[in-house]
């Protein structure tokens, strides 16, 4: 969208629509060049707004005919608003007719109707609905839709849209048709319809209420052998809907289309969900393990949105994190819940943390930093961020933190009670939440809870603890404050659940107890902070122990304490919980790091200490810790988080300091790899769980440590066994690793590998992009990485237009690789403006993800920072900008 003014649209400024849609009856003659869409509907006036003139959304649609109650009318075009004034006056429905023509072929931005790889699909959420046809594009206008598909017979002999087909013949001139009625009242952003030729992997199922249901997943001929494992994904998530939440699947049919030209990951078009095909094929020969868990928690998102999205919907766009912060919470509990064994869930939700950390706080301590329920936007798109879905979805964890598991269920029951069939707010959920919940410290400090929606920037909760030993007391001061952000320089305190537990030197847990006349608490407490300073004192603490803080990570905040090392050790040795277990390993790994990038002069050699070596090896010796939790704790903390804890930041000195400790780490523990690896290989025919994945990952990172220890020593035999491991491996897990610990170690090899990669699975786009993302992601040697990226744009495979393999080569390289985009000579930024440029002229939306990636260039140090804003407005410089990242680029600069 090219609007040479981009307005800002604000909260505070909704309306109710003027108009009503009640029904729409839309047909399609569907052609690549040409396709024509009559829209038929019936509206009526909205009793509660003044009367005013219609005026329906449109982009790039051909007009050719409005016909209002069956006859001519007059209209206007308002820019691409469709206007009509003079409709009839009360309240008795009308009906509209409108006939216009779009270009699906020439569709680049993958929003409205386009044709991939000759298969036409739709994607509308959030605002691509009227690039269909014109429409009150929003979502609270919700209406019944009947939709009539007409296509060539050869070519698009299956037709979809959402809902039931209800009946199908032929045309004349070798056309066909089908017709689809919906059900359900949706808003047009879940309006779907796919027409190609494609064929299923169909599944009946009964539920509970002894209902009978269709669930198909629809791919390319070809493919169907590879939609396995999305299928138990899909049985698997509406069990588990209905038996988590009372939430049983509400329709006789539920389509998955995957498309290998999509924007984002997937989308919940009622009963049509559209999938990137990432997040759909698999199998073992192709897809990794991360691919496999992906794929389940992609197809339980979507699934859920069913729900929360779909039979509940947002009022406007701002509410987006009432749907997406609630589902992403919902699909992490599900991932949580398919795990087997408990020490996988705490594997999961590390996962989830180090994704939030690494790719959320810098966004909230950046340009673009937004409250989870934003006040304007310019461009809606730019608001599907991780501050949306992820912490979005830490707030709603926070929620069932302070209402419990089963008073969450109970608010959600109420929230659906009250609302089904309606498009709300955030405020109308928390409300069920706490209303269902009296007691709870929700219900009692709601609106300081809300200030979690309000409010951006990430809270830091300072502890500082002191013991009493004469009076057995150990008293825990914690404070909270949160820097500026931009328009909010002023922040009030927040909510914040902070669950702890403390232990004593030998690891034993110090029961809980505030005050001798309270009760018993457990070792496990969860403490409300809503206060600026707040004291808490233990009583009957007979020795100091060892604070364990902010346990399961209960809020989306930095936790600032200062702890020794030798607590750390105590911790990373004993804690019960898992995730600060893994957490007081990463503050140590974080320690060693900064005071290595701190110091003067060259990075020092050995950054790594004595202490954490033999606690390192301790934790991947140890008999009892599972191999997927051995894998995080002995996996160092990301040069991205590292940076996050800088004020300024020397992105080459943070990958240099890395790479030492890790080199450090390999050589260090050099048996103790050897050892990890011989035990952890070969995990017989592959199933993609959580306890043989974790296998799999440590053999993984193991083999990395030795190709690295290989390169200081110069022993050839660890890069060899990685090239016959590559070569022998029964699974694309086992085959990637040992390329990436080929790659990712520099060895010489690691070309004779790659080069027999790509032979391998020439004709296999997903593994083709894992094959491309590995090159542009590898460490930075001498410069090496930005011409071998040129390089690879060069290559016969390399298409800009694809979105997925655009992304496997310039996001691994701008947005995924500090060390190599961050060059002395500003040649990695050049090269980011200019794919900036190119892809904002056919796919804004990824083209704004792209201009992201200098997001934090204020703190970057010189000289860096001077080539990046000159980079950056550069960008700004050429007119024509999208309105995406125009306003990334606007707040950029701010
Ligand atoms: N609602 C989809 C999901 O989270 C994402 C759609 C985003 N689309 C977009 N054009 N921004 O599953
Ligand atoms: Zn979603």
């Amino acid at each position: 969208m090219r609007e040479g003014n981009p307005v800002t649209v604000r909260r505070e400024d909704y309306a109710a629509p003027a108009y009503w849609i009640d029904t729409v009856d839309l047909s399609f003659d569907l052609d690549p060049v040409k396709t024509r869409v009559l829209n038929k509907m019936r509206l009526r006036r909205n009793p509660d707004v003044p009367a005013q003139a219609l005026r329906l959304d449109g982009e790039e649609l051909n007009l050719a005919r409005v016909m209002l109650n069956g006859a001519g009318c007059s209209f206007k075009l308002d820019g691409e608003t469709l206007v009509l004034e003079n409709l009839p006056e009360g309240n008795e429905p009308f009906e509209l007719e409108i006939f216009t023509t779009c270009a699906p072929e020439k569709n680049t931005q993958l929003m409205g109707l386009y044709v991939s790889e000759g298969t036409f699909f739709t994607q509308c959420e959030a605002e691509g609905f009227r690039r269909i046809t014109y429409f009150l594009d929003r979502p609270d206008v919700m209406a019944s839709y009947a939709v009539t598909l007409r296509a060539d017979k050869t070519k698009f002999p299956v037709l979809l849209s959402n809902g039931n087909l209800v009946e199908e013949g032929e045309l004349s001139d070798g056309r066909h048709f089908a017709k689809w009625v919906d059900p359900h009242k949706k808003p047009c952003y879940l309006f779907a319809l796919v027409a190609g030729s494609l064929v299923s992997r169909n599944q009946r199922i009964t539920t509970r209420s002894g209902k009978e249901h269709l669930l198909q997943i629809y791919v390319r001929p070809g493919d169907l052998e590879k939609t396995e494992h999305a299928m138990n994904a899909l049985i698997h998530s509406v069990i588990w809907d209905e038996a988590r939440f009372g939430l049983p699947l509400d329709l006789e049919r539920f389509m998955i289309v995957a498309t290998s030209d999509f924007n984002m990951g997937a989308m919940e078009n009622k009963g049509l969900n559209i999938f990137n095909t990432k997040y759909v094929l698999g199998s073992p020969a192709t897809a990794t393990d991360v691919d496999f868990s992906n794929i389940e928690s992609v197809v339980g998102h979507e699934y859920f949105h069913n729900w929360t999205g779909n039979r509940v919907t947002c009022r406007d766009w701002f509410q987006l994190s009432l749907k997406e912060g609630l589902t992403v919470f919902r699909d992490q509990e599900f991932s949580m819940d398919m795990c087997a064994e408990p020490s996988a869930r705490a594997v999961k939700r590390i996962e989830d943390v180090r994704v939030l950390r690494t790719a959320q706080f810098p966004e909230d301590a950046g340009p673009m930093a937004h409250a989870i329920r934003p006040d304007t936007y310019v461009e809606i798109s730019n608001f599907y961020s991780v501050t949306i879905y992820e912490k979005g979805a830490e707030v709603i964890r926070m929620v069932q933190t302070l209402v419990g598991r089963d008073g969450f269920a109970q608010g959600l029951k109420l929230y659906f009670e009250r609302h089904d069939g309606q498009a709300v707010t955030c405020d109308d959920f928390i409300q069920a939440m706490a209303d269902a919940n009296p007691t709870s410290e929700l219900a009692r400090q709601l609106p300081q809870f809300k200030r979690w929606y309000s409010q951006a920037g990430t809270p830091v909760v300072h502890a500082q603890a002191a013991y009493d030993a004469a009076q057995r007391s150990y008293s825990l001061t914690l404070s909270q404050s949160c820097a500026p952000t931009p328009g909010q320089i002023q922040k009030e305190p927040y909510l914040i659940p902070v669950t702890l537990g403390l232990v004593d030197a030998t690891g034993a847990a110090i029961p809980l107890q505030l005050g001798s006349d309270s009760p018993a608490l457990g070792s496990n407490h969860t403490l409300v902070l809503n206060e600026t300073h707040q004291t808490f004192t233990f009583v009957n603490v007979e020795t100091e122990p060892v604070p364990s803080i902010l346990r399961g990570f209960s809020a989306p905040v930095v936790l600032d304490i200062e702890l020794s090392d030798a607590q750390l050790l105590t911790l990373l040795a004993h804690d019960s919980d898992a995730f600060n277990r893994w957490e007081a390993g990463q503050r140590l790994a974080l320690r060693l790091a900064l005071t290595a990038v701190r110091a003067e002069g060259a990075p020092p050699a050995q950054p790594l200490s004595d202490a954490y070596l033999d606690a390192m090896r301790t934790v991947l010796r140890h008999p009892q810790l599972d191999a997927a939790f051995k894998e995080l704790v002995l996996t160092l903390p990301s040069e991205t988080y590292i940076a996050e804890q800088l004020d300024v930041v020397d992105p080459q000195r943070i990958h240099a300091v890395r790479e030492t400790m890790r080199e450090q780490l390999a050589e260090a523990l050099h048996g103790d790899w050897e050892w990890a690896f011989d035990a952890h290989k070969n995990n017989g025919a592959y199933q993609p769980d959580a306890t043989s994945a974790g296998r799999r990952a440590l053999a993984g990172l193991s083999l990395t440590m030795l190709c690295l220890a290989a390169r200081e020593n110069g022993s050839p035999v660890w890069p060899g066994k990685a090239l016959q491991h590559f070569k022998d491996a029964g699974n694309m897990t086992d085959r990637f690793n040992a390329l990436l610990a080929l790659v990712s170690s520099g060895q010489p090899l690691a070309q004779d590998a790659l080069a027999r990669f790509h032979a391998l699975f020439k004709g296999d786009a997903l593994v083709i992009d894992k094959w491309f993302a590995l090159q542009a992601g590898a460490p930075d040697r001498g410069g090496n990485i930005l011409p071998a990226v040129r390089q690879l744009m060069k290559h016969a495979d390399f298409q800009m237009k694809n979105p997925n393999r655009a992304r496997s080569v310039i996001f691994s390289y701008c947005n995924a690789n500090p060390g190599a985009f961050h060059r002395n000579d500003a040649a990695g930024y050049v090269f980011w403006s200019e794919r900036v440029i190119e892809l904002d002229a056919f796919n804004p939306q990824v083209a704004a993800r792209l201009a992201r990636a200098l997001d934090r260039w204020k703190k970057l140090a010189e000289p860096y920072r001077t080539a990046a804003r000159e980079s950056i407005a550069r960008v700004a410089a050429k007119p024509n900008l999208s309105n995406d990242v125009r306003e990334v680029i606007t707040r950029s600069l701010a």
